[in-house]
């Protein structure tokens, strides 16, 4: 009997045209249903903070849609601006424009290399790549990145200008930077601070299941090293309220912000100021703390399934896993190098992960040993399923 064959015996419940899918970490259907429930008693409005909401203009979003980003971030509001659904396109647009036109303190042209900490959130390698600019991987020690190999890539590569960071509850590791951590990078970057970009996107700012550490924000530190006009930090209403319809912040120095908005100037006529009112208005009735609570309490029990099927597979020397405190997804690492197996295995049987290696530069795992698994869209039975599935097929690969 081959390995498939003895899962399937194993797990009668497995069907052929039953699917399963580990691969993206979207909210659940309970999570938009929630957030669903308090939209539905919001009444829309067409004026705010002074400002026609129908109309085009306001390019820096309105006030107070940049308040509820300061909040989020930890920033403050007057180098804060709130723009459209993605931070992803944010992201993008703000490596344009470096790249196009310059920044002040950071320009990206085709020599341009830039530092990736992996396993990392494959969407942000993507988006570099279609740049052509280079992409260098770096490890992580526990609490950051790997400063040491930082220090080495500094010291003998020519054209670092950035690296893309996602500083708390990291995608996929769930990594959460220390302050030490941060000021040691900072302190090495300030060095290079005519040309550097340091992309840090704060997408999991305030998404904390378990007790996490507290840290400084990050444009206060980055003001310490002189690296204000260095430091962009993004985040978004995605995984706060509705994924892919909410709003996005960038904060940055107001002067870096000045030179955003006029380029942006170019590509759209002011932002989406109708759906900016309706987030605004949407905090008045839940404040940001109450509404993340209400998300804990669905997605805090998925997080301890995927760890008590994860925690096996670490008992049996089959591998290790991230025991994220917050975020969005976990990071397992095969104890062989054979992700591309246990991968295809898993589809035979139906269970959909993303393709070996997305989590790092150019898809390569240097390993070939991370998987990596978002259980929050997943029902809680059907998760439970999943994490069999996986679970089984390391146990008879490996
Ligand atoms: C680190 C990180 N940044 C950004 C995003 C996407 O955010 P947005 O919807 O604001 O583009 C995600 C989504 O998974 C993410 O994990």
């Amino acid at each position: 009997m081959n390995i498939l064959e003895q899962i399937r015996k194993e797990h009668p419940w497995l069907e052929a045209n039953r699917a399963f899918d580990l691969r993206r970490g979207k909210p659940s259907n309970l999570q938009l249903d929630t957030t669903q429930s308090i939209l539905e008693t919001i009444e829309t409005q067409f004026h705010m903070d002074g400002i026609d909401l129908r109309n085009y203009g306001e390019p820096q979003g309105i006030p107070s849609a940049r308040a509820l980003g300061a909040e989020i971030l930890g920033t403050n509001a007057n180098e804060t601006i709130a723009l459209d659904n993605a931070s992803l396109t944010l992201m993008h647009q703000t490596l344009a424009c470096a790249y196009f036109l310059g920044f002040k303190a950071s320009k990206i042209d085709n020599v341009s290399k830039i530092l990736c900490p992996a396993p990392g959130y494959d969407r942000h390698f993507k988006l570099i790549e279609n740049f052509g600019i280079e992409m260098i991987t770096i490890p992580f020690q526990d609490d950051g990145p790997d400063l040491n190999a930082i220090e080495e890539i500094l010291k003998k590569e020519k054209n670092v200008h950035g690296i893309a960071c996602v500083p708390r509850h990291s995608n996929p590791t769930g990594h959460t930077y220390s302050d030490e951590n941060v000021k040691s990078m900072f302190k090495m970057f300030s060095a290079l601070n005519n040309n550097f970009m340091i992309l840090w996107d704060n997408a999991y700012a305030c998404h904390d299941l378990k007790n996490t550490i507290e840290q400084t924000n990050a444009n206060s530190l980055a003001k310490e090293f002189n690296l204000e006009d260095n430091l962009f930090q993004f985040g978004s209403t995605s995984k706060i309220t509705l994924a892919g319809s909410g709003i996005s912040f960038l904060s940055s120095s107001t002067k870096n912000l000045e030179a955003f908005i006029e380029y942006r100037n170019g590509l759209a006529v002011g932002p989406n100021k109708m759906n900016q009112g309706l987030h605004v208005e949407y905090f008045k009735k839940i404040p940001i703390k109450k509404q993340m609570q209400k998300m804990k309490e669905i997605l805090l029990p998925k997080f301890e399934i995927t760890k008590n099927y994860l925690n096996i597979l670490k008992e049996n020397n089959h591998g290790d896993f991230s025991d994220p405190t917050g975020g969005y997804f976990f990071s397992y690492d095969s104890n062989k190098p054979n992700c591309h197996e246990i991968i295809d295995n898993c589809k035979q049987l139906n269970l959909k992960l993303l393709p070996a290696g997305s989590s790092f530069p150019y898809n390569n795992d240097p390993e070939n040993k991370n998987i990596r698994i978002a259980p929050s869209f997943p029902e809680n039975d059907e998760l439970e399923k999943s994490m069999k599935i996986l679970t089984s097929v390391v146990k008879h690969l490996n």
